[in-house]
């Protein structure tokens, strides 16, 4: 089977979340990351394990929100709970979609801090930017990017959030060196994520419906952790959001059956390098 390129994963994701923005009203669908809006059928496949992955997120509060900012909620996680963000900070938000993780964090860091969410999709930065309108927070704003070539300048952030995207990356090595890059030193990554124990096969990552979906772009949590390591971070935590007392950071490569997890992953740019 034909492995895409780098580029034609972007090309895919891209298409997959602009016609998401695109077509969402509210009242009409709920969105959620993994599946087509069209039907049911979870990321291209007919098994519905996967849906507990996408559902029942925040524990933070969301409730001062509009709908359109809510209804518009593609995680898989809450890494405003895991960030724990504090007045004055600069955040950055890979992948920022409609915006809700930005404007949780837009409030907890105050009118002394600033968040910065960037996204490749033009129809989801044109919903976040008028999405922040309708909040009415000054201290964001939204950047068209890529992750893997972040438009932040060098050592600017305090910390990193994101929410269900680096798993859609088709290089997550380089995205790991952009937010090493653009820490400050001392600067920490709180991030949910799809990441798995055990590997897909080059069959079913060449399945764009799942990859898009937040499922078959995954990594073995080994693999993810060494890219993690590899771009320069320390005090790495990979837990699964389901069973979060067990720490996964440091087992090996998974052989068996491939195990999908929402994770929550902490780390920090300790500045030694
Ligand atoms: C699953 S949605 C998550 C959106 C948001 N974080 C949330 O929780 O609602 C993935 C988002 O990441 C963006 N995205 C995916 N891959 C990207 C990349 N390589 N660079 C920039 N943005 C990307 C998509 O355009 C989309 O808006």
């Amino acid at each position: 089977m034909t492995q895409l390129t780098p580029e034609q994963i972007h090309e895919e994701v891209q298409a997959r979340y602009g016609r998401i923005a695109d077509e969402f009203k509210l009242g009409v669908q709920t969105a959620a990351c993994c599946g087509d809006g069209v039907n049911n059928t979870c990321c291209g496949s007919d098994d519905a394990q996967y849906d507990t992955l996408f559902s029942n997120l925040y524990s933070a509060d969301t409730g001062w929100l509009p709908e359109d900012v809510t209804a518009l909620s593609l995680g898989c996680g809450d890494p405003i709970t895991l960030a724990q963000l504090t007045p004055g900070q600069t955040v950055l938000d890979l992948g920022s979609g409609g915006g809700i993780d930005c404007f949780m964090a837009a409030r907890q860091v105050g009118p002394d801090g600033y968040v910065i969410g960037v996204d490749m999709t033009p129809a989801m930065l044109e919903k976040a930017r008028r999405n922040q309108a309708k909040v009415g927070l000054t201290n964001v704003e939204f950047r068209q990017g890529q992750i893997e070539a972040l438009p932040v300048t060098d050592n600017t952030v305090d910390v990193i959030i994101s929410n269900c995207v680096i798993n859609l990356s088709p290089d997550k090595a380089a995205v790991f060196h952009e937010a090493y890059r653009v820490l400050k030193p001392g600067g920490r990554i709180a991030v949910s994520d799809v990441v798995t124990q055990g590997q897909f096969t080059p069959e079913e990552r060449a399945n764009m419906a799942a990859w898009t979906g937040c499922i078959t772009g995954a990594e073995d949590v080994a693999d993810y952790v060494a890219a993690m390591r590899a771009a320069g971070f320390s005090a790495i935590s990979v837990r699964d959001k389901a069973n979060p007392d067990v720490e996964l950071s440091g087992v090996q490569r998974y052989t068996g059956e491939v195990k999908v997890l929402s994770a929550r992953v902490t780390a920090v740019k300790s500045g030694d390098r």
